[in-house]
C-alpha cells in the first residue's frame, strides 16, 4: 500500500473508532434500568424530585422508567411489581403508603433488585436497602421553633390558642415531623401557655389522612365552628406541610380572615410551594420549611451511582431510621426555615425558583 493510501486508511480507522471510545464513560450504562416511583403530582415537590432525579438519571444515559400513582396505593404497587417482571436494577419508591409494600419487595429481593426508600421510609420489610431523606424531625423543630419565637413564649406568658394538625397516618414522616414540632411546643402546652380548646392534640386524632387538603378544610371549619365562635382569639396553627396549610387558609378565608382587619394565626407549613410562599408574602401563611428537592435527587443519583459501580453508597446515618425490622443506612438532607424575610435568599438566590414565579 503507498503511504499516502495507509495514512488515509489509518485516519478513516480513527473516525470509525472515535465515537466508540468518546462514548466510552457511558458504555453499557442504558442497559441499567431505574424504577422511579413518585406518589402523585398533586403536589409540586414530587414532580420537582421526579424531573430533577430524571435530568441527572438521563445526563449519565441510565435507563429512567418514571411512574406516577396519583395517590392510589394499589396503583403503585401494580407499578412497581410490573416493574420487577419487566426487569431492572434499582427500584427508587416514594411510597404511597409505607406498610403496604412487604410482599411487593419480597419480589425485588427474588430478583435481586436493590430498593432505595425516596423521602419516606418503606416500613416493616427487611428488603429496603437504603433509605435518603431530608432530616423530618427536624422538620418538625423549625415549625415548632418558628411558633415558639413568633408568640415569644419564653418570656411572656400567654395563654394563647393553638390547634394542630399533623400529617398521613400511611406516612412515617408525619410521626417525626410531629414529634420534632412537640419537641419544642409540648412543654408550654403543658404548662398551660399554650391551650389547644378542642383538645385535640395525639397525633392520631388530628392525622390528615393523605395528606388532603380538603380533609383539613372540612377539620378546620369544625374547628372554628364549635370552639372559635364567641370572639375566641386563634392565635396558631401547626400545620404539617404547605398542601394542607392550602386546606386551612381556604377555611380562615370563608371564615372572614383577610390578613387586615382580621388577621391570620401564625400558620406553619414545608415543601415551599409557590402558592404557599404567594400566601406567606401575602400575611396568610407564616412559614415553610425548604426542603431542596435538587439535593436529595443528588443525594439519590450518587446512591444509584455507586450501588451500579458496585460501590458500598455513602450514608451519613445508621441509628434513626429503624422501619420495626431494621435500621435503614440513610443519607438526610438538611432543611431550611422558610419565611417572608428570607424567601429570596432561600429561594430565589439558590436558583430554586425565579422571582417571576412566585410574582406571576
Ligand atoms: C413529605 C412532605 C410532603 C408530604 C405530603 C411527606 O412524606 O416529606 O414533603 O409534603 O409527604 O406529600
Amino acid at each position: 500500500m503507498k503511504k499516502s493510501n495507509k495514512i488515509t486508511a489509518l485516519l478513516l480507522c480513527a473516525a470509525l473508532l472515535l465515537p466508540l471510545i468518546a462514548g466510552c464513560a457511558n458504555v453499557g450504562n442504558e442497559s441499567k434500568v431505574i424504577g422511579l416511583f413518585m406518589p402523585s403530582k398533586n403536589e409540586p415537590r414530587w414532580i420537582q424530585d421526579s424531573d430533577s432525579l430524571m435530568r441527572q438519571l438521563q445526563n449519565k444515559e441510565y435507563r429512567v422508567e418514571p411512574r406516577n400513582a396519583e395517590d392510589d396505593v394499589e396503583l403503585q404497587i401494580r407499578q412497581i411489581e410490573e416493574m420487577i417482571e419487566k426487569g431492572c436494577d434499582i427500584l427508587v419508591i416514594a411510597a404511597i403508603d409505607s406498610t403496604q409494600l412487604q410482599a411487593t419487595l419480597q419480589r425485588a429481593a427474588d430478583k435481586k433488585i436493590t430498593v432505595i426508600a425516596y423521602d419516606r421510609l418503606i416500613m416493616d420489610s427487611p428488603h429496603v436497602d437504603y433509605y435518603v431523606t431530608f432530616d423530618n424531625f427536624e422538620v418538625g423543630r423549625l415549625q415548632g421553633e418558628y411558633l415558639e419565637k413568633a408568640l415569644d413564649l419564653p418570656n411572656s406568658n400567654g395563654p394563647f390558642h393553638i390547634e394542630v394538625f399533623a400529617g398521613s397516618p400511611t406516612d412515617n414522616n408525619a410521626i417525626f415531623f410531629y414529634d420534632g414540632a412537640m419537641s419544642v411546643l409540648g412543654p408550654y402546652l403543658d404548662s398551660g401557655k399554650l391551650i389547644v380548646k378542642s383538645g385535640q392534640v395525639e397525633r392520631v386524632e388530628v392525622a390528615t389522612q393523605d395528606w388532603l387538603p380538603s380533609l383539613a378544610k372540612e377539620r378546620m371549619a369544625g374547628l372554628l365552628n364549635t370552639y372559635y365562635q364567641n370572639g375566641t382569639e386563634l392565635h396558631a396553627i401547626l400545620s404539617p406541610n404547605d398542601a394542607v396549610a392550602m386546606g386551612i387558609i381556604e377555611t380562615l378565608k370563608d371564615f372572614g380572615f383577610d390578613g387586615d382587619e382580621k388577621p391570620f394565626p401564625l400558620i406553619t407549613g414545608q415543601d415551599s410551594d409557590i402558592a404557599n410562599i404567594r400566601a406567606i408574602l401575602a400575611g396568610e401563611q407564616a412559614m415553610t420549611v425548604f426542603k431542596d428537592t435538587r439535593t436529595l435527587a443528588d443525594r439519590t443519583f450518587r446512591m444509584i451511582d455507586d450501588i451500579l459501580l458496585n460501590k458500598s453508597a455513602e450514608t451519613n446515618d445508621s441509628k434513626t431510621y429503624h422501619n420495626n425490622l431494621k435500621i435503614v443506612p440513610t443519607y438526610i438532607c438538611k432543611p431550611v426555615m422558610v419565611d417572608a424575610e428570607n424567601y429570596k435568599r432561600t429561594l430565589i438566590d439558590s436558583g430554586y425558583y425565579e422571582m417571576a414565579d412566585i410574582m406571576d
